[in-house]
């Protein structure tokens, strides 16, 4: 037995009307409704370029109205820590991000980025010149087990920054800033001219 019209126009009703399908004004944007599609990093840009594959997965996750938080976005080389995550701090990595950003904006969606540096949950491997990883301190992190791996991940052990180095990183987190923002791209929750005085 199949449920009546007006059963499902009922029903229709009611979730129209649950909250988390309410419209949500965040900042300048206006939210359709209040599900949001929080950051997660999926490892499959390879060599840290994002791939045409992530203009179908993101617009497919795209709604009309709907926010979409980018999976974390290294900001440069020596912020990864983990194989094949996006990053922000290249051109030929900006021209990548374009269509798929392109492809949440023709679904009507918001597209943030999420600006990342691992910090000391880094491996020599990952970093420039197999340097230790850089940290707000010299004390190595414990392995962690991953949710996407059966070994523990284990971090090398990493250099404290001297005060005067940390400039260098507040600018790599800049231009990434600008990076998205030339990609199309990523909105952003500030206004522009106020982003502009932040960058
Ligand atoms: C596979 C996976 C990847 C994730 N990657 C990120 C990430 O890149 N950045 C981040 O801030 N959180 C990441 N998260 C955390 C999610 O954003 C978080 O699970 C989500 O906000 C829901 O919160 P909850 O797990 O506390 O319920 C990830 C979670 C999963 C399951």
């Amino acid at each position: 037995m199949g449920h009546s019209v007006e059963t499902v126009q009922q029903e229709v009703q009611q979730a129209l009307t649950m909250p988390v399908l309410t419209p949500y004004k965040m900042g300048r944007f206006n939210l359709s409704h209040r599900m949001v599609m929080p950051p997660m990093t999926r490892q499959r840009s390879w060599n840290n370029i994002p791939q045409p594959h992530a203009a179908v997965y993101y617009s497919q996750r795209a709604s009309k109205g709907g926010l979409i938080i980018s999976e974390a976005t290294v900001i440069s080389e020596a912020a990864r820590g983990y194989k094949d995550t996006p990053g922000i701090w290249s051109k030929e990595q900006v021209e990548a991000w374009k269509p798929i950003v392109d492809a949440v904006h023709a679904k009507g969606g918001i597209f943030f980025c999420q600006i990342w540096h691992v910090g000391r949950a880094s491996t020599y491997e990952y970093q420039p010149n197999g340097q230790a990883p850089i940290s707000s301190t010299s004390n190595e992190l414990k392995p962690q087990l991953q949710a996407n791996a059966d070994e523990p991940a284990k971090f090398s052990p990493p250099r404290r920054l001297a005060t005067d180095e940390i400039p260098q990183v507040v600018d790599q987190y800049r231009l990434a800033a600008r990076n998205a923002m030339e990609a199309g791209k990523f909105l952003s929750p500030f206004k522009h001219h106020k982003l502009t005085d932040l960058l």
